[in-house]
């Protein structure tokens, strides 16, 4: 068993980084046309962004005045700076990281599970990054009601991948003090249940 930085570092080095840009896009673009939906300027972080493609992706919209990622993998961080001169990306575990602005947006895409104890996390978030009023949005493919990702842990080796059903993600936002909490599930089809994307407002 290996730890998920050391595990995703690993995937750098392989190119299967890549990869994940093609299987998680058209989740993540339902999150940021969800989030970014009818506010006229915003500022962005990405909690656990990998090569940094959705930064790149983001910085792209007229209305994001600014663009940040965050991952505790260098070579994930070393990869993201090499395309992408424009924005700021920072290698540090997400836990003990903090902005020096506080933000409008953060998203997370396939990262929050890999923490023993996401609701740390989450209530790390709500009180050290966000604007009053600002939005979490964090898309996850590992929790119970999706049956086939209950296999992974075994599969992947990673030492650290928690199993939580939607309720107990709903419980973390709402102890952290999240309001306007929401939740779908997008991509579903036949047994496996789609994404969980799950959001709320501070
Ligand atoms: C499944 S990948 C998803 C990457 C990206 N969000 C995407 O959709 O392509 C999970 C990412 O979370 C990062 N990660 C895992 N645990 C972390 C931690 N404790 N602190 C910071 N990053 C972490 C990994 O390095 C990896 O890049």
């Amino acid at each position: 068993m290996e730890s998920p930085i050391k595990v995703f570092s690993n995937w750098v080095l392989s190119g299967k980084d890549e990869g994940m840009e093609i299987n998680h896009s058209k989740s993540v673009e339902n999150m940021i046309e969800y989030s970014t939906k009818g506010i006229d300027k915003y500022s962005f972080i990405d909690a656990g962004c990998g090569n940094g493609w959705v930064i790149r992706k983001v910085s792209g919209d007229p209305k994001c005045s600014s663009a940040t990622g965050v991952d505790g993998s260098i070579h994930m961080i070393e990869k993201a700076k090499k395309l992408d001169s424009k924005n700021e990306y920072f290698c540090s575990d997400l836990l003990n990281w903090r902005p020096k602005e506080k933000v409008d947006i953060v998203h997370s895409m396939e990262v929050f599970y890999y923490f023993k104890k996401p609701e740390i996390l989450i209530k790390h978030i709500y009180d050290n990054w966000l604007n009053n009023e600002g939005r979490l949005i964090m898309g996850i493919d590992h929790y119970t009601e999706n049956k086939p990702s209950h296999s992974w842990k075994e599969e992947t080796s990673i030492s650290v991948m928690q199993l939580f059903s939607k309720n107990t993600w709903l419980n973390f936002y709402k102890s952290a003090g999240f309001n306007n909490i929401e939740y779908w599930y997008y991509g579903n089809k036949g047994d496996w249940n789609g994404t969980l994307i799950m959001t709320g407002v501070k």
